[in-house]
């Protein structure tokens, strides 16, 4: 089938690749010319495992092409992806103008049949606005779908998530739209992936509902996490306890900082407004954003607690992006924690494999913010290692090599990535959450 994406971002790449990947043909809109000119060189703008590798396989397939002409993607298919950005807006909303903007874009240039699909996050009932705005700025009378297919996949896993879904939700009305979807998603469906077709407001509720209930799960482990540490119980045997139970499940019962990243902060803040909105009293959620807030509060507490005073002390921090696997920081816990401790007079030693560079655009180098391209090199002379990320090459680290390299043997562990009793056994000060 012949796709159109619009957004070269973490979704719109992910979908347009692996769709290609499965061979479609696809086309891929983006406004920032300087991502286009990487794509077409086959480099990917994003770091995310294996994307690469598929990217350059459908280039040189030519099942993908890249283009900052909206009229050309429009006109390439039958079928519209919005992977646009749907960011923080005031007072929580989403931010949609990116979604009206493609909207009237899309009407600008609607002359055939057109089933334009959502798979941005978007509060309920955005299907409705993008048909009213296509609507009104179409200058033809044009028949077109909108529906909702809201996108799953988690950053870091992205390719394995799109192609190997839990289940694929589709929100439409339209007989011809569903007939498209289960074309376009037989190669999932032949493969025994769940497709549900709902209506598009049920679709674009599931997302948000989903979200908010994993930042619940994350908020409720962490709080068992502080009275594990009240009671001397460990909140990684309790986690293992309570996900043996199938109702529960033990994803998302990972005691630590806290969520970050582009999705759950901005979704969760949404969800509430959308209710607020609606008349429904979510407090729930306004708690679990509070307890999530603190998380990173009461990290800096500990982290005085153990050092007593943080002036002058070189600090060594593994770990920027908001998860393991990829180099994505917005509203990584990283960016709060690295504020304190710099205002506090740290001198700070920073190591990320893959969010260095964007964490630069925030924090740039200085006398007291060093970056190191390699992990040990970053301990030399370091009074304490703070773990902020759970990425694999620190959970696989040479412990005696890191003690060696250290000027004291201190480990704060904000990811709990380290066995307790082993690493105590080299002579560290371990301290992690909820143990
Ligand atoms: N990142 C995730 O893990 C994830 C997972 C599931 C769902 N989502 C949702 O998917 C959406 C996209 O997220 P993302 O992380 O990929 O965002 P992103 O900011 O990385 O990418 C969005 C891209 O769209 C481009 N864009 C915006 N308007 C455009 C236009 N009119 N024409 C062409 N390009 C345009 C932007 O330049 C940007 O490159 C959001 O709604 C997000 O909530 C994200």
């Amino acid at each position: 089938m012949k796709i159109t994406v619009i957004g070269a971002g973490y979704v719109g790449l992910v979908t347009a690749s692996c769709f290609a990947d499965l061979g479609n043909e696809v086309i891929c809109v983006e406004k920032i010319e300087s991502k286009i000119e990487k794509l077409r060189k086959g480099i990917s703008p994003i770091y995310e495992p294996g994307l690469d590798i598929i990217l350059k396989r459908n280039i040189e397939n030519k099942r993908i092409s890249f283009t900052l002409n909206m009229t050309e993607g429009i006109n390439f298919s039958d079928i519209i992806f919005f992977c646009v950005g749907t960011p923080q807006g005031d007072d929580g909303k989403a931010d949609l103008s990116q979604i009206e903007e493609a909207s009237r874009q899309i009407a600008e240039n609607l002359t055939s049949y057109k089933l334009i699909i959502e798979k941005s996050t978007v509060p309920v009932n955005t299907h409705q606005w993008i048909k009213k705005t296509i609507l009104r700025y179409a200058k033809n009378n044009v028949e077109f779908d909108v529906a909702s297919n809201p996108e799953f996949l988690r950053e870091g896993s992205a390719i394995k998530d799109f192609l190997e879904p839990d289940r694929i939700v589709v929100g439409t009305e339209s007989n011809k739209a569903r007939n498209l979807f289960r074309e376009l998603y037989k190669p999932f469906t032949d493969q025994d992936r769940i497709l549900i077709f709902t209506t598009p407001a049920t679709a674009e509720l599931i997302k948000h509902a989903s979200n908010s209930f994993l930042s619940l799960k994350i908020s409720y482990i962490n709080m068992v996490s502080d009275l594990c540490e009240k009671v001397g119980a460990d909140v990684s045997m309790v986690a293992e306890g309570m996900g043996l139970d199938k109702r529960i499940g033990r994803s998302f019962l990972n005691a630590g900082i806290g969520y970050g990243g582009s999705c759950f902060p901005k979704d969760v803040k949404a969800f509430i407004k959308m209710a607020k909105d609606n008349g429904v009293d979510f407090s729930i959620l306004e708690e679990s954003e509070k307890v999530n807030k603190n998380r990173r509060v009461k990290f800096i507490e500990k982290i005085e607690n153990i050092l007593w005073i943080n002036k002058d002390k070189n600090i060594t921090i593994w770990g920027l992006s908001f998860k393991p696997n990829t180099d994505d920081i917005r509203e990584a816990p990283s960016i709060d924690i690295v504020k304190q401790l710099n205002s506090a007079g740290a001198n700070l030693r920073l190591y990320d494999p893959e969010a260095a560079e964007n964490f630069k655009n925030i924090f740039p180098e200085s006398d007291k913010l060093r970056y190191f391209s390699d992990m040990y090199g970053a301990l030399e002379d370091s009074d304490a290692l703070i773990i902020l990320t759970e990425w694999e090459h620190f959970i696989s680290a040479n412990l005696e090599k890191i003690k060696n390299t250290m000027k004291l043997p201190i480990i704060i562990d904000g990811r709990n990535i380290f066995d307790e009793s082993l690493v105590e056994s080299y002579g560290f000060e371990y301290y992690s959450i909820g143990r």
